[in-house]
């Protein structure tokens, strides 16, 4: 009796402790986060309006679905009983209002905070606390928690993110569990067991391929997710940041690369531009329901760099139902004239028809025996799909 009981209690502590919430992210989360365009500049009425206004020009309709609130949301301190406070400033009504206006309006809430003693910006973090936050993210209704790796001092990644997901799963309610530990530790390695996505390189800059100490243009973020598709899949993505589509050190041809890019690497598309004001082009790119499908291919495997020339990559994304997606991407600064011999794609076999995706242009067959011959503006792609005929 002791021993049955006692193995009940072993069970019920592995079913209450120790796993992620499953079934989350089939396919990679998509939404807007406030950090790329705002920083700290955030407040409940630009995050009011940011859903309106994704709700206007058809981002939720496309699948951009959690909003989400990074660093700066919280007062400086903890309140006496060590509980989370939003700065009350920024918030007036509180985060719960905030979650219960973004649900109104059929989106998820996501939040930020930091594994570490605070936060990069210096707000406080999760570090011994992460069973009441998880209980107080549960009572504000949060769907999403992008945790940061700030101020973490001698702490070992991989315990203290699982120490997180396990707070959050005994509080109770399905969080998607964004692990933000910047790649320091493979996290590719671990994290499917933990969370649903990882970033696997410093902050994302709005530029092509400019590099800062901590921060890079998207060109390096993506180099980093090279070798690394064998780590991805549902429910556990990598994350080569949020987007920086939209944002003033982009080129438009730039935003569509990017964009594309990250469609291709079935990366998270968390926009991160001011999307009460973008340009037709780049919500055209941005809401493009094609492009958008490569990324959320059900059958979830992440694209990866067929070939690499110093001016030249192709990138290849087995899609379900037999079809391929393949990006010509223009790494150099002068337009790129590509030749290209569909029998040289070897991951390619029998006949496929093949349609333009940006241009909506069915493009002929693979098998006619001619070249297909398109000419790459520089930082840009072309991005076509192969559809198999039976
Ligand atoms: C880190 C993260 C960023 C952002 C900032 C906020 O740098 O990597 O994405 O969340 O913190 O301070």
């Amino acid at each position: 009796m002791r021993r049955a009981l006692l193995l009940s209690c072993l069970c019920l502590t592995a079913v209450v402790y120790g796993q992620k919430f499953e079934g989350l992210a089939p396919t990679p989360p998509m939404g807007w986060n406030t950090w790329n365009t705002f920083g700290c500049d955030i407040t409940e009425a630009l995050i009011k309006e940011t859903a309106d206004a994704m709700i206007a020009n058809g981002m939720q309709a496309a699948g951009y679905n959690y909003v989400v609130i990074d660093d700066c949301w919280e007062s400086k301190q903890r309140d006496s009983q060590g509980n989370l406070v939003a700065d009350p400033a920024k918030f007036p009504n509180g985060m719960k209002a905030v979650g219960d206006y973004l649900h109104s309006k059929g989106f998820r809430f996501g939040i930020h905070n930091c594994a570490g003693t605070r936060t990069c910006a210096d707000y406080p973090g999760g570090r011994g606390h992460e069973y009441q936050d998880a209980r107080t993210y549960a009572s504000w209704g949060v769907d999403y928690l992008k945790y940061d790796w700030c101020n973490h001092g001698t702490a070992n990644a991989q315990e203290t993110y699982k120490t997180m997901r396990d707070a959050l799963y005994a509080a109770g309610r399905p969080v998607v569990f964004a692990l933000c530990e910047w790649g320091n530790n493979k996290p590719w390695e671990w994290g499917k067991e933990i969370g649903h996505l990882w970033r696997i390189s410093g902050d994302i800059m709005d530029c092509y391929d400019c590099q800062g100490v901590y921060s890079t243009g998207w060109k390096y973020t993506l180099a980093a997710d090279v070798g690394l598709e064998k780590y991805a899949g549902p429910d556990h993505w990598n994350d080569p940041d949020m987007m920086e589509v939209g944002n003033a050190g982009l080129s438009l041809a730039e935003s569509r690369a990017h964009f594309t890019l990250w469609c291709m690497v079935a990366a998270p598309l968390i926009a991160g531009n001011d999307v009460r004001k973008m340009s037709p082009e780049i919500h055209d790119i941005l809401t493009d329901k094609e492009v958008i499908a490569i990324d959320q291919d059900p059958l979830g495997k992440q694209g990866y760099q067929f070939m690499t020339h110093p001016s030249k990559e192709i990138w290849a994304k087995e899609l379900s139902n037999g079809e391929w997606a393949v990006c010509f991407f223009n790494t150099g600064t002068e337009p790129l004239p590509l030749r290209i011999s569909w029998s040289h794609l070897s991951f390619l076999s029998g006949p496929y028809q093949v349609r333009d995706v940006w241009q909506k242009k069915e493009l002929g067959r693979t098998d006619t025996g001619e070249e297909f011959k398109v000419t790459v503006p520089s930082h840009d792609v072309v991005l076509v799909k192969l559809t198999p005929i039976k």
